[in-house]
């Protein structure tokens, strides 16, 4: 299940920190929209917001049903949980008194999501007798607050005020949330990620090739970005944007791609196999369009490298990870598989004619010299940080 969190910005000095937040989230897989406050435009741009986030940004109740669709009923709805950082001292007079003033403000009381405030404000205001009173009220109704953490103020004044890091706030609400931990053990490693089906021509129009669309591979890469990795992405050809802020290598056949794994594998720390490569190939392309006959065609194939294999047998193989698709006996299959090919830990996958292959939720398990985990049904982006955690913790 993809959890899915409405940040709410007010206008602190703290808001330039926002963009960082919502990659953090995103980076463990939540979907993130944000709604402003009119004034933390002031402090972080709504574009910046907008890109990080990959949605419209909102903060006009009145023109919020305009992108999407999604009136602010809608979006007090799509929430699961609502985070607001940072909390100013008007803000939370604001949600104390239950006005619904603004966007933001409509969303919470229209939402039954829990609440998470990061407030941030000077020593004094966080102080004062009524932020202290808005403080109390609040938390006694269930909202759940995180800091503020005690230091330099923007302000020059030192002291209780200062809105916690984003790393703490995301901690706590991926364990309210019930998600793995940021995958910081991914910070600074090098990780090479196959993704996507190969296509191998049989003459200058058709090609043999398969129903895989890439979109694990590619949202095992964009988390593995996001939580600091530096990734190559070698891609079979598919239908999804190419990914930026990483390393993005495009190939055609099963030959291309192996030969671009082993041009980039040198000092890779991790590398994951989610490429569903061509097993067999036509020895040489035809270079003349095959004309039909009468009768049938037969084309003899041939054996393309296993390029995950080939990883396996080098003398010091970065840690590595497989994929195994298949229809029948998913798991005894695919541990004989993963014996066979020497691997540490191989993602195994049921796939048929209407499951497996681009969106929708997916059943996997993991296998290892551990045993076999299976995992809840989730959507592909959902699963990469779960199975990130599980690959950091046998690598
Ligand atoms: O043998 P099978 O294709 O089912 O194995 C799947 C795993 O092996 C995947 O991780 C896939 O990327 C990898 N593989 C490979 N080179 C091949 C065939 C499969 O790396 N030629």
């Amino acid at each position: 299940m993809t959890h899915r969190v409405l940040l709410g910005v007010s206008a602190g000095i703290s808001a330039y920190k926002t963009p960082s937040l919502v990659r953090l989230l995103r980076a463990q897989g939540v979907s993130v929209r944000v709604v402003m406050t009119k004034a933390a435009a002031q402090f972080v741009t709504p574009l910046s917001l907008q890109a990080v986030s990959n949605e419209p940004v909102l903060s006009d109740l009145w023109t919020a049903d305009d992108p999407n669709g999604m009136d602010h009923i809608a979006l007090a709805r799509w929430a699961d949980h609502i985070l607001i950082a940072p909390a100013t001292a008007d803000l939370m007079a604001r949600l104390a008194c239950g006005m619904a003033n603004d966007l933001l403000t409509t969303l919470c009381l229209a939402s039954s999501a829990p609440l998470l405030l990061a407030p941030a404000m000077n020593k004094h205001m966080w102080a004062n007798k009524a932020v202290q009173a808005n403080y109390q009220l609040l938390e006694s109704r269930g909202v759940r607050f995180i800091g503020p953490e005690s230091g330099e103020q923007a302000c020059g004044d030192v002291g209780l005020g200062r809105m916690s890091e984003p790393e703490a706030i995301v901690e706590l609400l991926l364990a309210k949330m019930g998600l793995p931990k940021a995958l910081g053990a991914l910070q600074g490693q090098r990780v090479l990620i196959t993704a996507g089906p190969t296509q191998e021509p049989l003459d200058p129009i058709r090609f043999l090739s398969n129903r895989s669309t890439g979109t694990m591979g590619y949202a095992l890469a964009a988390c593995a970005r996001d939580a600091g990795a530096e990734v190559t992405l070698i891609s079979g050809p598919v239908a999804l944007a190419p990914l930026s802020g990483l390393n993005m290598v495009l190939v055609t056949t099963a030959e291309s791609m192996h030969d671009a794994v082993f041009q980039h594998i040198d000092n890779q720390d991790i590398v994951v196999c989610a490429a569903a490569v061509a097993d067999y190939t036509l020895p040489e392309v035809l270079s003349e369009k095959i004309k039909k006959k009468e009768g049938a065609l037969t084309l003899s194939l041939e054996r393309t490298k296993d390029i995950v294999q080939a990883i396996m047998a080098m003398p010091n193989p970065p840690f590595c990870v497989g994929f195994s698709a298949e229809t029948h006996d998913v798991i005894v299959q695919s541990e004989k598989k993963r014996k066979r090919k020497g691997l540490p830990v191989l993602i195994a996958n049921q796939v048929g004619e209407n499951c497996g292959f681009g969106d929708g939720d997916v059943r996997v398990s993991v296998l290892s010299d551990a045993g076999v985990e299976p995992l809840e049904a989730a959507s592909k982006k959902a699963l990469a940080p779960l199975l990130w955690e599980k690959v950091l913790a046998k690598s």
